[in-house]
């Protein structure tokens, strides 16, 4: 047994109550994210003018300043978007595999996540000019400035920030110069909230951004310095890779819901498939009147999250490479995986697929959710895959390398029992997308936008938000409730459940337990969410407050 699989079948020292949401109410436009000045950007963008992809181009950049465990230039993501009147879209900007990258790049385990060779081409700067071309209303300069401005002026440090570069910076693991150069306190000790951070590198890659578009960092002086940097430590990624890197437009996952739309991104993220059958599957049950936290209820939802990631396991990958059946995102296969469950005893996982297991999976990501005074929203979650990527920064550009490689199969055809999966639909291959759990998303309810919402936390990802979204569409819980609301993870593979109210709700662990779950506790996800009231229009944005989140309206 792996030591993370054995640290979930421990049950860990109760968590105690999670912290109360922080809201904002507003008829204009509100912005929600992880880091307050970059949550400071968003609305000033929506301030002069902008509309919600304005605002959702500028948070990103600037948390790529100001939030650099998650936010990133150099990595990639999935956004949502959905215009007034019309369907909602997804700008998939995930990462691929360098041309050089090998179906067995990590089979002999040489190749750790902390390596050059397990960064992915980036998509971050390719999906956000793909957005602002499409959607946005300010010109491109005006949404990447602010960016450069909080990056070569400086910014100032909260708790939450201090405390994730202190933790980074003293991890052995980290032995990258540059980023200690970079990330490193100037004259030594540790960060502390009220320091300032200023990053000059990554502030004249950001104006180079700004002023000559996406085609700055995938071409020209910016594409020489990555390929510098790849070749000095042995790394993949080539100019001919980042020229011919390109963002996606792609078709949501919809998934139709006690008369709500339920809006997700599409494969290469498993976020929106593996929710459409949770949902599909949960329809078939009368969870309200359970109760939230009846043991009826929680054994269901559990019942289903394995379910969806067995499938998740079997089936997904890029759909560029492999072909994902059209069955799994169906009514009627909800209705069948409901017939499944045995509603007083826990299916064990190996019952579910028993020739497959999982790798493990980064929790490092961050979701932020906007929307504009006249309805149009976006959800966006982005990543570098573990905190702080590879924990390298490239000589010279000031940005931090995604580790994103590490998501797909490390060993073809090797599924074995420490919790590694070998099965092809997500094996390494030239120019392909890794697997990803992303799952940013916006609820419709006649057509219009009731709820925003996403998070990061790597496969716990797609169970926040299923959390979320059945806390506000099944349970009619506030916004707020929803977010502050002890999440629920499992993930067929360890066969355990994580939950985050253990201590709240001891009897409810212990019926769990009765019916043949291992419980265990730990903290899950940071779901930035907007709901919309679809009586009143009012918008109520809702930070969780986890890490540190910041939810501003005008
Ligand atoms: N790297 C985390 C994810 O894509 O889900």
């Amino acid at each position: 047994m792996t030591r993370a699989a054995l640290a979930l079948l421990l049950f860990a020292a109760p968590l105690g109550a999670q912290p109360k949401a922080e809201t904002v109410t507003s008829k204009g436009g509100v912005v929600v994210c992880v880091s307050p000045p970059a949550a400071e950007v968003g609305l000033a963008t929506l301030k002069k003018g902008g509309n919600a992809v304005d605002a959702a181009v500028a948070t990103a950049f600037a948390l790529a300043v100001t939030w650099p465990e998650a936010g990133n230039i150099g990595g990639g993501g999935f956004m949502l978007v959905a215009p007034p009147g019309k369907a909602p879209t997804c700008i998939e900007y995930r990462e691929t595999a360098p041309a050089a990258a090998k179906v067995d790049l990590f089979a002999d385990g040489k190749v750790t996540w902390l390596n050059n060779k397990a960064a992915g081409v980036p998509g971050t700067v390719r999906g956000l000019a793909l957005a602002h071309a499409k959607f946005g209303k300010l010109k491109w300069s005006e949404v990447v400035l602010p960016a450069v401005e909080l990056a070569e002026k400086g910014f100032t440090v909260n708790a939450a920030l201090a405390g994730g570069l202190n933790r980074v910076l003293a991890d052995p693991k980290t032995t990258n110069a540059e980023f200690m150069r970079v990330y490193g306190k100037p004259g030594g000790g540790k960060w502390a909230a009220g320091d300032t951070l200023v990053l000059k590198d990554l502030g004249r890659t950001l104006r180079l951004i700004a002023e000559k578009g996406a085609d700055a960092f995938y071409t020209g002086e910016l594409a020489d310095l990555l390929e510098k940097e790849m070749k000095a430590e042995g790394g993949l990624i080539t100019k001919a890779d980042l020229a011919a890197y390109k963002a996606n437009e792609r078709e949501p996952i919809r998934a139709q819901f006690r008369g709500f739309d339920v809006y997700g991104p599409p494969p290469p993220s498993s976020g929106g498939v593996a929710l459409a059958e949770m949902l599909n599957t949960l329809s078939h049950f009368d969870l309200k009147k359970m109760g939230r936290w009846s043991p009826e209820a929680n054994h269901l939802i559990a019942e289903s999250m394995k379910r969806a990631f067995a499938d998740r396991a079997r089936y997904l990958g890029d759909p560029d490479f492999t072909k994902i059946p059209a069955h799994l995102t169906t009514p009627d296969y909800g209705k069948k995986l409901a017939g499944t469950i045995d509603l007083k005893k826990a299916t064990p996982a190996a019952e579910l697929a028993p020739d497959i297991k999982l790798n493990e999976e980064s929790e490092s990501t961050t979701h932020f959710s906007v929307i504009d005074r006249d309805g149009l929203a976006v959800s966006n979650t982005y990543t570098l895959e573990n905190s702080y990527g590879n924990r390298v920064v490239v000589r010279g550009a000031g940005y931090i390398l995604n580790n994103e490689m590490t998501d797909f199969n490390p060993k073809p055809g090797f599924t074995g029992t420490n919790g590694q999966i070998g099965t092809k639909p997500n094996q390494i291959a030239p120019g392909k997308r890794m697997l990803s759990s992303m799952t940013p998303v916006i609820v419709l309810k006649d057509g219009k936008p009731v709820l925003v919402t996403g998070s990061p936390g790597g496969r716990t990802i797609i169970n926040t938000v299923a959390c979320v979204v059945l806390n506000v569409l099944e349970f009619e819980m506030s916004v707020a409730d929803a977010v502050s609301a002890p999440r629920t993870h499992h993930q067929w593979l360890p066969d355990a459940i994580r939950f985050e109210g253990a201590k709240e709700h001891a009897e409810l662990v212990k019926q769990l337990r009765a019916r043949g779950h291992t419980v265990t506790e730990a903290r899950q996800g940071d779901a930035h969410s907007i709901w919309i009231d679809p009586k009143t229009g009012a918008r109520v944005g809702a930070a969780d407050k986890r890490l540190d989140g910041k939810a501003l309206g005008e």
